[in-house]
């Protein structure tokens, strides 16, 4: 059997072919993949496991111990979903990491907590970057953002404070029904004209 007969694909080689009954067969197939994707997310936290980077835990530790000091401080679901996969970019964006994170929880919480995530690497920036030759101010450009300080709360209070490895952090079980959970509904995607 070729590829162009086997049952439940699509007959078109190039988009240009493509008819309604190759398109509802694809949009079958696309529920599973979305279906999959809180198992995806967290194999992607595991592969942080292992990874020290020269700092005293682990990049999977230090994750689940910026969610846990989230957790323990009553902070809600998506603010803890938040600070589980703020880092999640750290292995295919070691250049632009909350770029990548702030996408992959895009479609899924609010605009406040998508701006978190994705500017939290120049806030984060203020504990460190006076080390490297670079402005421990460089997050200033944003001090009249209205997100400003809720960003530089979840900096100040949680991340660059999760790297104890005496701290006694729970374990990713233990966030994945909350991963789960959040990853159940996508508020804001182009594919059903959410977003733009
Ligand atoms: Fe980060
Ligand atoms: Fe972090």
């Amino acid at each position: 059997m070729t590829q162009t007969e086997a049952p439940n694909r699509a007959r078109f080689h190039a988009m240009i072919e493509g008819t309604q009954e190759d398109w509802s067969i694809i949009a079958g197939h696309s529920i599973e993949l979305f279906q999959g994707l809180p198992d995806r997310l967290l194999a992607h936290l595991r592969l942080l496991g292992g990874d020290f980077g020269g700092f005293a835990v682990d990049r999977l530790t230090h994750s689940l111990q910026t969610a846990t000091r989230a957790y323990r401080a009553n902070r809600d679901d998506e603010y803890v979903f938040c600070s589980l996969v703020h880092d999640i970019g750290d292995t295919l964006g070691p250049a632009n990491h909350a770029d990548v994170a702030a996408a992959v929880v895009k479609p899924f919480v609010s605009e406040q907590n998508h701006w978190m995530v994705e500017k939290h690497a120049i806030f984060q920036g203020y504990y460190f970057f006076h080390f490297l030759g670079l402005d421990r101010d460089a997050r200033e450009k944003y001090r009249e953002h209205e997100w400003f300080d809720y960003t530089a709360e979840f900096c100040e209070e949680y991340d660059q404070a999760a790297f104890d490895p005496g701290y006694e952090t729970l374990p990713l079980e233990h966030f994945e029904p909350l991963v789960r959970s959040q990853l159940a509904t996508a508020r804001r995607s182009l594919y059903s004209g959410t977003d733009s």
